[in-house]
């Protein structure tokens, strides 16, 4: 398959290779060996067990040369399965610990980084910055201050990961009005560990435009419905779903029974390395599963062109 392909789902640091993350950890000295499987990947063995895994991968991130040299690792992955653009949620709590002064330089590092990628990769990227739920509101509000300080072409959204379990959308409400009103545009993770009434709640509280997953909309015909009236788009991360245990396989998935009730949905990677995927392997397994068409794809991808957080002259030049 050719077709160039959008992702609006992708988290910078769950994109860094192992090797990658290994070669930091032994350079710095800082022992984080338990994370990894004897063949060298990533080893988790649920979805908290992910988190922490995660977390203790980031760790070894601690200088924005760092996160240049990620940024130029995840582009080159993305730019070979034939990514054109690119929004990566970028968290400050693990750039420079949400102190701003730190997070622009961070942020300084990893836009040089996108603009040599751009240059010798032809890939764009966009950033969406994106609080850690279970970190708490207090902490999401200094992200937000970080968002909204650097909003512009380049920081486009504001997002909300982690443990959607904890906590509910309404106790982080502060922080999107916040980014909201710097002018940024808003996502956020629900229904993929909680259901439904996850999906209503981010929608009323939030003011979100995208979903990040949503998957678990299927549960409730009224609420997929309704997601198809208003336009609301989700970001569906079928492999990392799979990996993670929500559905036992590809053909089992939800995104083809969202896709024929007309809601808008897209493909992403959401932390490519932890899940064995690419957005390659991605179009693959759906075409396989669903006996998807480069008609399906290309409806797919045109969907995810219109809800890029970018400004339109970007849209334009990667159409
Ligand atoms: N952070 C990284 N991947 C995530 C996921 N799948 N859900 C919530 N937070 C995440
Ligand atoms: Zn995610």
């Amino acid at each position: 398959m050719t077709l160039p392909k959008i992702e609006l789902h992708l988290h910078l640091e769950g994109a860094a290779p192992p090797a990658f993350i290994r070669g930091l950890s032994r350079e710095k000295k800082i022992d984080i060996s338990g994370i990894f499987a004897p063949d060298g990947s990533y080893a988790f063995r649920d979805f908290a067990h992910f988190l922490k895994v995660y977390e203790a991968a980031t760790s070894v991130l601690t200088r924005p040369e760092d996160y240049h040299r990620l940024t130029l690792a995840v582009l080159e992955q993305s730019a070979a399965s034939g990514v054109a653009y690119t929004e990566a949620f970028v968290s400050p709590d693990f750039c420079g610990g949400r102190d701003l002064g730190a997070w622009r330089e961070y942020l300084h590092a990893i836009t040089e980084a996108a603009t040599e990628a751009e240059r010798t990769m032809g890939i764009t990227l966009r950033a969406i910055v994106t609080p850690i739920r279970h970190f708490g509101p207090a902490r999401a509000k200094e992200v937000a201050l970080c968002a909204a300080e650097t909003a512009g072409p380049f920081v486009v959204g504001f997002g909300l990961a982690g443990d959607e379990t904890v906590l509910t959308p309404k106790d982080f409400a502060w922080s999107f009005d916040m980014a909201r009103e710097a002018g940024l545009r808003l996502t956020c993770h629900a229904g993929e560990w909680c259901g439904p009434d996850s999906i209503r709640d981010a929608l009323r509280d939030l003011r979100v435009e995208r979903i990040g997953h949503g998957v678990r909309a299927i549960e409730d015909l009224a609420l997929v419905d309704e997601l198809a009236e208003r336009g609301v788009v989700l970001e569906v991360c079928p492999g990392s779903n799979i990996a993670l245990g929500l559905y036992p396989g590809w053909r089992r998935h939800p995104i083809r029974e969202l896709f024929h009730r007309g809601v808008k949905v897209t493909i992403s990677t959401d932390d490519p390395p932890f899940f064995h995927t690419t957005m390659a392997r991605e179009y693959d397994r759906l075409a396989e599963a669903f006996d998807w068409d480069d008609g399906v794809f290309r409806q797919i991808a045109r969907t995810s062109l219109d809800a890029a957080f970018c400004d339109p002259d970007t849209r334009a030049r990667i159409a």
